[in-house]
């Protein structure tokens, strides 16, 4: 990167320090580097954005050293042990240790003398991300120090692109990996990628969706690991694991085994070998992230096995090599009929996994999404965190915008991701949030940690509206601190993407912080979900999943609306939760009237906590949504000489769509409810 369009560099802008940004400062500083011992891996990629930050930002070459000047300013950067860098972390051993780094200021007179101290090759990269970004913030070197540990030792990211080219929920563009059938032999834009999810911290990726098909399944092969090899050789650079995406009936459908069962013995001697073959291509590979029995892909069902007999069948062939297994909990009937009021796909992960607590091997991880739903613009927080204290989890969150507007519409998600960190699931008396739980200390996990899906793609700006960079730089901010605040988050991305100028930071930060409550208010109402057009996902159908097979109801009818959660006359998935919140979610008095229609079917005449009835809030918010969002788009106006025209425009087209889209939302939930209910808005305004 540090070439290309201001869209394309995204928050690693290195605009030019001006005297006002201690230009003359950084100047003296970074003019020396001296570099203790030997830098490779990912120190070696350090130094590289040290001198690319350097030129860009203050026009400088710096001069690199291997003991220190005696006198004047300098930076010293070294590994902790003061030894010789061995390359790149152990990737195996998940340390968050190593991936610390400290920031110091150690001279006594004038100059300015800071030493750089990483854990490893990879506290290094991160400390030197943590340089260049406070250089970019305009932070004075004198008052430069930090002392940082990621606060998650597994921090990553999770492509869903196809080998065609395509991405599954992938709305910028096709993928930057692939492109018919193979791997791209330029790998130049995945080295720009691997950049920008090292400067938030993140610490691993899985190349390829995990619906797999066919040419992904043979990734694992022979022919296919040296291509998946210069995939892994460009992250490794970076600190960053690979992963891929299997198959579970992979020794069925290329192993010529015949079976795929976890316990027969042959399909475990045929992963046993696929595993070393592919540590000889990735000594350092990270492992498998699997979606079994799950939408229709293979898993261990098919052989009456049960999870652990699939996801420990893995582990084992993975073990020798330090390999994990990323086993996801996206378990659920999709073959539901609307009648049938007992299933509950909401109930679903936990029944399946609950039940195999503490059954799992060391390196299994159980991959949970944020709600026991599908990445709704409102869910409550899945009750499988907590309930599994002798298990590996990690928290899955979904960058790509498939439920919230699709990269068509603004919706800065860090405060969605931040209430479900902060969630306390009271599994223990106090202390039981579920950061404390994916952190791992908590249950004295092997290993833990995030994992979220990308919202990337080969749009010049990446993510197809520009704005939505907030969300890929805030996951990895948040998830390396999740007690940063999402209006700090939103800041320093504005700051780092458009510079310091108040009044841009000051519109922008407004517009990313407003935006998620805006689009919820025109979209599906009180938590009830859904409500879009079959298949894509973008855009209001009522009904579109009313009475489909995917379990996925609002139950509205002339009456009243929502889905009856409750123990005493529901699904009884109220239960799943600790005591207060079973206590606070069952009742109908008590329940926020945000989640109200995710665990309570009510009349429209319903009064919520605001005062205002079902079907007025309905109403009220919908108008009102569909004026905010044209709000946006007045806000962004204002900095039309502020940002240069190319992100102004392609911003302000986004706005416009979203307006026009957002009435579009208004118009036909209002009129299905008005049309339903036959209650007319109490303020008289238009219904269709
Ligand atoms: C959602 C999404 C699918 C995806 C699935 C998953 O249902 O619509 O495209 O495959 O999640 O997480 O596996």
């Amino acid at each position: 990167m540090g070439v290309g369009s201001t869209l394309y560099r995204t928050w690693l802008q290195y605009n030019e320090v001006g005297e006002n940004g201690f230009r003359g400062m950084y100047r003296e500083l970074l003019g020396r580097i001296v570099v203790a011992g030997e830098s490779s891996g990912a120190f070696a990629a350090a130094l590289r954005e040290l001198e690319l930050g350097a030129k860009s930002m203050l026009g400088i070459n710096p001069e690199f050293m291997n003991a220190a000047p005696s006198s004047g300013s300098y930076l010293r950067i070294g590994i902790k042990t003061g030894e010789a860098s061995s390359g790149d972390r152990a990737v195996s051993a998940w340390g968050k240790e190593d991936e610390a780094f400290s920031l110091k200021r150690f001279s006594t007179d004038d100059s300015i003398r800071l030493e750089l101290t990483g854990g490893s090759s990879s506290g290094v990269l991160y400390g030197v991300f943590f340089l260049l970004r406070a250089i970019a913030l305009g932070m004075n070197p004198q008052e430069l120090a930090a002392e940082e540990t990621p606060v998650n030792r597994l921090r990553m990211i999770n492509q869903w692109d196809n080998a065609d080219g395509s991405i599954e929920r992938g709305y910028a563009g096709n993928s930057i990996f692939y492109e018919g059938g193979e791997i791209v032999q330029d790998t130049s834009r995945i080295r720009d990628y691997a950049r920008m999810l090292a400067s938030v911290g993140i610490n691993a990726i899985s190349i390829n969706n995990v619906n797999v098909h066919e040419i992904e399944t043979r990734f694992i092969t022979e022919e296919g690991l040296p291509e998946v090899a210069r995939v892994a050789d460009v992250f490794r650079e970076y600190g960053i694991a690979l992963f891929l995406s299997i198959n579970f009936a992979a020794p069925l459908v290329i192993g010529g085994v015949g079976t795929a069962d976890p316990l027969d013995a042959e399909v475990r001697q045929w992963w046993a070998e696929t595993a070393n073959r592919i540590y000889r291509h990735i000594p350092d590979f990270g492992g498998f992230v699997v979606k079994a029995d799950s939408e229709h892909r293979p898993g261990p069902f098919a052989y009456g096995r049960d999870h652990a007999d699939g996801a420990n069948m893995l582990a084992e062939a993975l073990e020798p090599h330090g390999g994990l297994v990323i086993w996801r909990c996206f378990v659920y009937n999709c073959m539901q009929d609307w009648r049938d009021r007992s299933t509950d796909r909401a109930r679903a992960a936990y029944d399946h996994f609950k039940p195999l607590d503490g059954k799992f091997r060391d390196n299994v991880l159980l991959q949970i999404k944020n709600g026991p739903m599908d990445f709704q613009v409102r869910e409550p927080v899945s009750p499988l965190f907590g309930a599994m204290t002798r298990t590996n989890q990690v928290l899955e969150f979904q960058v790509t915008q498939e439920y919230t507007g699709q990269q068509r519409h603004l919706c800065y998600l860090v405060p969605q991701w931040k209430q479900v960190l902060d969630f306390d699931t009271h599994a223990v008396t106090s202390g039981g949030e579920v950061k404390n739980i994916v952190e791992g200390s908590l249950f004295g996990m092997k290993i833990s940690g995030v994992a979220a899906v990308s919202n990337i793609g080969n749009d010049e700006c990446w993510t197809g509206h520009p704005l939505a960079q907030a969300n890929l730089y805030g996951y990895g901010r948040l998830i390396w601190n999740p007690d940063l605040s999402a209006e700090e988050i939103a800041e320093e991305w504005a700051r780092l993407t458009f510079g310091n100028q108040p009044v841009v930071i000051d519109k922008v930060l407004h517009m990313l912080m407003a935006s998620w409550s805006i689009y919820e208010s025109y979209t599906s109402p009180l938590g009830v979900g859904w409500m879009v057009v079959p298949h894509y996902h973008y855009g209001p159908d009522v009904d579109g999943y009313e009475y489909s097979r995917w379990g996925t109801y609002h139950f509205a009818d002339r009456d009243g609306i929502g889905v009856d959660r409750t123990v005493a006359s529901g699904t009884g998935y109220t239960a799943q939760y600790f005591s207060p919140n079973r206590e606070m979610y069952d009742s109908l008095e008590n329940c926020p009237d945000e989640l109200l229609l995710f665990f309570h079917h009510v009349p429209y005449s319903h009064r919520l906590h605001s005062g205002s009835t079902v079907i007025q809030h309905i109403y009220d918010t919908h108008f009102a949504g569909a004026e905010a969002a044209e709000g946006l788009g007045m806000v962004w106006s204002v900095l039309k000489d502020r940002v240069d025209a190319e992100r102004f425009e392609a911003v302000e087209a986004r706005l416009a769509e979203q307006a026009e889209h957002a009435k579009h939302w208004r118009d036909v939930i209002n009129t299905y409810f008005y049309r339903k209910s036959g209650v007319p808005d109490e303020q008289g305004r238009q219904i269709y």
